[in-house]
Order: C-alpha cells, then sequence, then structure tokens
C-alpha cells in the first residue's frame, strides 16, 4: 500500500458538543460528556474528532460567533476540561480537530467592540465599514446569507459594517495585517497544546469584491433561505445553486483566499506531527498545487441532493476526481450540522433503513477520507420542530419571520422554518432507551428536543446488543475499510456504467494484482449484474446479506435489493 498520512487512513466523526453528551446535567451538552464519552468514540472506530466551535460564543449562530478564539465556552466547562479531554483522545490513538471560524467574529468580541467604538479606533479597520449610500440606505443590494440586507447600520458612527452570515456575525477584514496576526496568534496557541487541525469555517467568504457592485440574482429571500437548506434532485439541486453563485458572486470566492490559505498552510506545516486544514467549501482550488493549501476540501455536491442514485454518484466521482490537482486527497461526506440528516435526506419512507446502510458503504468505500456525523451511526433523523418557541436557528427564525411578512399564515411559515431549520439536525446524541435518550439525566430540559425515536431503537445501547443493527453495521464497516488497503489507497474505476439501479466500482492499488470491488443495489428490487471483468468472481469481504466468505461469479452476481457486496478480486490477500 502506498504510504498515507494519518488524515488519509482516517475516518473522521464529527461532535456538535452541544448535542453529544451533557455531563453536568444542565442540559447542554459539555466536555465532561465528550469525556465520558471517549471510550464510545474509540469502539467504533474512528481516528479523529472534530469538535464544532468550543470556544466562548453567545450563541446567536450556536458557537459560529465567536467571542474569544482561544477560550472555552463555560457551558461546555473549562480549559482544564479541553485539555483532559483532547489527553484523553490521543490517549485512545484519536485525533482531535477544531472548528477555526476565520470570516467573522461575534458583534462581542473585544475587537468589534473596540471597532464600532468610534471611526478613528485603531481596531475601526478591523472589520468592513462603509458609507451609507445617498439615500441613507445600505452601500448596496447584497444579502445575508442568513436573510436580510448584509448591512447593519450602526447610529454611534454612523455608517454600515458588512456580515455575511447574521448581524451578530461582523465580518473581519482579511486585507488588514493585523488580522491575520491575531489570528495566527489563536491559531498557535491551540496547535502549541497539541490539537491536530482544523476544520475551517466559511473560507469562501473571508474577502469581498473591493468595488462592491450590485448583484443582479432574482432570487427572493425566502427562495434563497430554502435554496440553502432544502435536498432536491440534483438537476434542480444544481440550477439553484447556480442562482445562489449569482447572488453571491460578489461576496465569495475571491482569488485572495488562496494566499490566506498558504499562508496558514505554512503556519501549520511549522508543526511537526502533520497536522490538517480541512475547508468547508467544495471548490477544488482551495487544495492549491495539491500540496500547499488544504490537505482535505468537502466533496459537497454528493451530498447536497435528495436521492443518492448510481448515475449521480458515477457523475460526481467523474467530476470530482477530475478537477483534483495531482497528490489532493478527496474528502467526503453525507451529513453535518448545517444539512438533513443522511437517513432523512435520502430515505424514501418505506426502505429508509437499507438505504441507510447503502449509503453508509458508500461513504466508507468511496476514495478518499470519510467524516461522519454524530448519531448517523445509529440512524439519527431530522426532528420536525412543532413550535416557533423550539427554534433556535436564528437563519430558520429568519425564515418564519420573512414568511409572516409575505403574508403566509403563522402555521404555513412554521412548517417552512421546520423543514429547513439546522436544528433539525442537531437534536441530543441518543445514547439509550432512557429518559432524555440518556443525553441529560431525567427531568431536565435538554437545549432541543430529544426525538421521540429513542425509544425504538434508535440508540446507542439498544444497538449495541443486537449484531444486526446499523451500529454495528458501521463499525463492522469501519474495520473493513482500515484493514483492506485497497479501500484505503486504490484508484477508483467505475464498472457497468450504464447500470441505472446498482452501483459498481473497483478499487485498486496501482499495479496491484487484486482489488476491492464494490457493488450496491440502489434500488428496492433485487438485481442481476453482469461484471465483465478481468475476473470472474470475488470473494465476498462484507455483506449486508450475510455473504461474507463466500465465492460468487462476477459474470451474473445476484443481488438483493439494497444489497450491499464488497467482494475482492485478484490473487493476493485484500486484507492486511
Ligand atoms: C458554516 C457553518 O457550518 C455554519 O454552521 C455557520 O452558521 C456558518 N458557517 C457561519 O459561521
Amino acid at each position: 500500500m502506498a504510504h498515507l498520512r494519518w488524515w488519509q487512513r482516517a475516518i473522521f466523526y464529527q461532535i456538535y458538543p452541544r448535542s453529544f453528551a451533557d455531563g453536568n446535567g444542565d442540559g447542554i451538552g459539555d466536555f465532561a460528556g465528550m469525556i465520558a464519552k471517549l471510550d464510545y468514540l474509540q469502539s467504533l472506530g474512528v481516528d479523529a474528532l472534530w469538535l464544532s466551535p468550543h470556544f466562548p460564543s453567545p450563541n446567536a449562530d450556536l458557537g459560529y460567533d465567536v467571542a474569544d478564539y482561544t477560550g472555552v465556552a463555560p457551558e461546555y466547562g473549562t480549559l482544564d476540561d479541553f485539555k483532559r479531554f483532547l489527553d484523553g483522545a490521543h490517549a485512545r490513538g484519536m485525533r482531535v480537530v477544531l472548528d477555526l471560524v476565520l470570516n467573522h467574529t461575534s458583534d462581542q468580541h473585544p475587537w468589534f467592540i473596540e471597532s464600532r467604538r468610534s471611526r478613528d479606533n485603531p481596531k475601526r479597520d478591523w472589520y468592513i465599514w462603509r458609507d451609507p449610500a445617498p439615500d441613507g440606505g445600505p452601500p448596496n443590494n447584497w444579502n445575508s446569507v442568513f436573510g436580510g440586507s448584509a448591512w447593519e447600520f450602526d447610529p454611534t458612527t454612523g455608517q454600515y459594517y458588512y456580515h455575511f452570515f447574521l448581524k451578530q456575525q461582523p465580518d473581519l477584514n482579511w486585507r488588514n495585517p493585523q488580522v491575520k496576526a491575531a489570528m495566527w496568534q489563536a491559531v498557535r496557541f491551540w496547535l502549541d497544546m497539541g490539537v491536530d487541525g482544523f476544520r475551517l469555517d466559511a473560507i469562501g467568504t473571508l474577502f469581498e469584491d473591493p468595488a462592491y457592485p450590485n448583484h443582479t440574482a432574482r432570487l427572493s429571500q425566502i427562495e434563497m433561505l430554502r435554496a440553502w437548506r432544502e435536498n432536491r434532485p440534483p438537476e434542480e439541486q444544481q440550477a439553484l445553486m447556480a442562482e445562489l453563485m449569482v447572488m453571491f458572486r460578489y461576496q465569495f470566492g475571491r482569488p485572495e483566499v488562496h494566499t490566506v490559505m498558504k499562508e496558514l498552510r505554512a503556519l501549520v506545516d511549522t508543526y511537526p506531527g502533520d497536522r490538517v486544514l480541512i475547508g468547508e467549501d467544495d471548490d477544488p482550488a482551495y487544495y492549491g498545487n495539491g500540496d500547499d493549501e488544504l490537505h482535505l476540501v468537502f466533496n459537497f455536491p454528493l451530498m447536497r441532493t435528495n436521492r443518492l442514485t448510481p448515475a449521480w454518484v458515477r457523475a460526481n466521482q467523474a467530476d470530482r476526481l477530475s478537477k483534483l490537482p495531482p497528490g489532493a486527497w478527496p474528502c467526503n461526506t453525507l451529513g453535518n450540522h448545517d444539512s438533513t440528516r443522511l437517513w432523512s435526506a435520502f430515505g424514501d419512507g418505506q426502505h429508509d433503513a437499507s438505504i441507510a446502510r447503502v449509503n453508509a458503504a458508500l461513504l466508507l468505500t468511496l476514495p478518499g477520507t470519510p467524516v461522519l456525523y454524530y448519531g448517523e451511526e445509529i440512524g439519527m433523523t431530522d426532528l420536525l420542530l412543532e413550535r416557533f418557541d423550539q427554534l433556535r436557528d436564528n437563519q430558520a427564525i429568519n425564515l418564519y419571520h420573512l414568511a409572516l411578512s409575505d403574508g403566509l399564515s403563522p402555521e404555513t411559515a412554521m412548517g417552512m422554518a421546520a423543514r429547513m431549520t439546522r436544528d433539525r439536525c442537531r437534536t441530543p446524541m441518543q445514547w439509550a432507551n432512557a429518559p432524555n435518550a440518556g443525553f441529560s439525566p431525567p427531568g431536565v430540559q435538554t437545549w432541543l428536543p430529544v426525538n421521540s425515536n429513542y425509544a425504538h431503537g434508535v440508540n446507542v445501547a439498544d444497538q449495541t446488543n443486537d449484531p444486526r443493527s446499523l451500529l454495528n453495521f458501521y463499525r463492522r464497516l469501519i474495520h473493513l475499510r482500515k484493514r483492506t488497503p485497497a479501500l484505503l489507497s486504490g484508484g477508483y474505476m467505475p464498472v457497468n456504467e450504464d447500470a441505472e439501479t446498482y452501483l459498481a466500482f473497483l478499487r485498486r492499488d496501482p499495479g496491484a494484482d487484486r482489488a476491492c470491488l464494490v457493488v450496491l443495489n440502489m434500488s428496492a428490487e433485487p438485481q442481476v449484474a453482469g461484471l465483465a471483468l478481468p475476473w470472474p468472481t470475488a470473494h465476498c469481504l462484507f455483506s449486508s446479506h450475510e455473504r461474507e466468505g463466500q465465492t460468487v461469479s462476477l459474470a451474473a452476481l445476484a443481488l438483493a435489493p439494497f444489497e450491499v457486496f464488497i467482494g475482492q478480486v485478484g490473487g493476493g490477500p485484500a486484507v492486511s
């Protein structure tokens, strides 16, 4: 097997700290809770934990509005608790990656409090301030991606400040070298402490077009908000994304970002231990030349549909892999704290449990580093909130108000908000069939409601004891991936590209006389796949239908509905 770096071998697992485990019984997840669950994470087999922001924050955007880059939010614990978590993860062979929010701070960050004080404050130029338009309105028609204008008037100094996200998240001015220096200090703080890298939030929005031209998009505010958060068929999704690009074309994707990424990479590379940078963006340009910007950039298009079909996965892989610079390593995910949960996004309402298994197998056999989202391994589903007062995501709250002001009824507005709010995928982790799903002690009101399906098998304890559970399916797959060199480093070769109902591909190391064959029946009907390969048979390594150890003929491979078949073809051992 080719020599791989740890983040190429690793399976990442995203923890949303607020929702993972409540150690002190206040209804909010914390480090004490996370520490108590490290053994679970180790037993799952994941290698690296990415924490959504754990920094002090007024929580307008639930941690993505950072008020102190080198602290720990009191509701999560202390810096010592963080260190115990880090040491505990390391002691179990797991790395820890933090969320670094570069684009903006909280409006409660001391830098912004200073900046807004006066026009000649030394920190004034740390943020983006502009005079009003001649009519006194905002400087241009740019939108915030969370709804409304991207400009907020500040009466103290009579100017507007710019915010791509909420008005409580003013954008930093990355053209100011002092901003960079301050942020790199925070980066060093955590690297010195021993963290293994960063997931970089919203890098595409670091710079704006310096001419501030008006955009010409036609999407309404409501359409814009829904476009970000609702999964649709691939063609529809692509068209909507194109329209979003028009709306935000002057507000992201600027070439200046690459200079910052290179600088950050150079900084990170001065540390021992191969620290990693993962970009929250899907533009392969952030790989730079393949080794001078980010190590990993998410393949988001794979996730942003409402159904994973063989054709869509093939098209996605062909497109994605052809766009990566030499040496760049792919990174796949099917869910995160901003999107519909895997189970809910791709299920058809009838075969959801089988579809979740097929998609887990897809994620864990495609080339590149997989990133799992907490709870995915037990089949947690989106929770449809019923009442306005349950919403915690300000993007959805904005949508609700916009819908009301458009004349929609409160019921319709709430229905829309419930479908798009990111709260739906952020509910407490379901540990057991116990009050509050074992996330918080009984009787405690959790920060978001617990999904009641914990009582119907969607919890860790029940699934641990059931050999046929989704959790144990993930465990087996994770184990297979880790001990199968071709699944880690092998090239990707699609097979039978015209097949509409099943996806088949090979993973093969260059020059190897054997390969791993993955066949996923993505349909509810039995299929017979005639696979014209140089090998007549495959030895089954993994199956959703108990075929492990069997030798099967590839000329007519019979597949049960939604069957997952992973086999070895060719000589020599496939498994190390
Ligand atoms: C992307 C994060 O994933 C999302 O949760 C957050 O709201 C925005 N960036 C702003 O930080």
